[in-house]
């Protein structure tokens, strides 16, 4: 039988600084009281890695479970790696939303400031007055809402200078394809590589060309919806409950240990308690347990991306002109 054990795996970032393999993922994570219980929750069962963003909702609570670990002596603000990410509607005013972040997190910095998605939309209100984080393509104003004189190239001229404001330890980016992430690294007006791309990673689309490309660079992957996202689909995937049954371990443990192995950070994210303590745990695992994961997706009908059609503008993924 294969042991599990808590993750202790760092990674190592552009910076020089260690990432840890294993962060509590908290989109969708309730909200209040009982979400910094949660958070606290995570920190005490050994997380030291919790990754937030202004759109989730949570970063008060991030914050104040955080305060409240330091508080209570178990950990330092260095033992802990967050990351939080700027909005799509803040692109053209970097600097002040990491400013907010900071405010609603109570931090005088983050270690990660991720540009969270590779287009810009207009800041706009509802008719209650609330700013809208998400337009719809079912909307027929949809088109409207995005900033046409932006584009990412411009973001990152404002993002790469924040580090050297201290706010933030390293910048990065998420949802880049290759060609866009490429295209940012090769842009001449690119000083700062991004240290991180946090995409949707899984069985199913296990993006084995952005890996390579992002290796030979020297930035870290970061996976969301390890499980498949809502209702964790992954853990019915044939293949990954024989190796895991084959293994002695759950499905979903499996999943997180094949995605480390590959020098991937996995971010699962859960509301349980129990799950969140033993989602730390991974094995190692026999290399080609490891190989038949990576390959499953190429030899089932090729990768399959889960959830972003109802809002993500027509041809981000086919890496038309955003
Ligand atoms: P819950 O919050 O009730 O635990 P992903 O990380 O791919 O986005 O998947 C998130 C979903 O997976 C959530 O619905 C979460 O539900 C569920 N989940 C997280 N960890 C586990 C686990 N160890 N076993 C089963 N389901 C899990």
């Amino acid at each position: 039988m294969t042991q599990l054990h808590n993750s202790t795996t760092v990674f190592k970032l552009n910076t020089g600084a260690t990432i840890p393999a294993i962060g509590l993922g908290t989109w969708r994570a309730s909200k209040g009281d009982e979400a910094r219980q949660v958070f606290l929750t995570a920190i005490k069962a050994g997380y030291r890695h919790i990754d937030t963003a202004h759109v989730y909702g949570n970063e008060k609570e991030v914050g104040e479970a955080i305060r409240e670990a330091i508080s209570q002596g178990i950990v330092k603000r260095e033992d802990l790696f967050v990351t939080t990410k700027l909005w799509n509607f803040n692109h053209r005013r970097a600097k002040e939303a990491l400013n907010e972040s900071l405010e609603r997190l109570g931090l005088d910095y983050v270690d990660l400031y991720l540009v969270h998605w590779p287009f810009t939309t207009l800041k706009r209100t509802d008719s209650e007055g609330k700013e809208v984080y998400l337009p719809l393509k079912a909307w027929p104003d949809y088109d409207s809402y995005f900033d046409k004189d932006w584009d990412y190239i411009k973001t990152w001229q404002q993002v790469q200078e924040l580090v050297k404001e201290g706010k933030t330890k390293a910048v990065g980016v998420s949802n880049y394809t290759v060609k866009r992430l490429k295209k940012l690294i090769e842009h001449p007006s690119t000083k700062v590589i991004p240290s991180v791309n946090q995409v949707q990673l899984h069985q199913l689309l296990p993006e084995i060309e952005l890996v390579d490309y992002a290796k030979e660079k020297g930035v870290v992957i970061e996976a969301y919806s390890p499980l498949g996202s809502n209702g964790a689909p992954l853990l019915k995937n044939e293949l990954a409950q024989k190796i895991a049954e084959k293994n002695g371990i759950p499905v979903a443990n499996l999943i997180f240990s094949w995605i480390v192995a590959r020098g991937i950070v996995v971010l699962p994210k859960s509301a349980t308690e129990s799950r969140i303590i033993s989602n730390l745990k991974i094995a190692d695992l026999p290399q080609q347990d490891l190989d038949a994961l990576t390959k499953y997706a190429q030899e089932h009908g090729g990768p399959q991306r889960i959830g972003t059609s109802t809002w993500v503008p027509d041809g981000l993924w086919e890496d038309s002109d955003l």
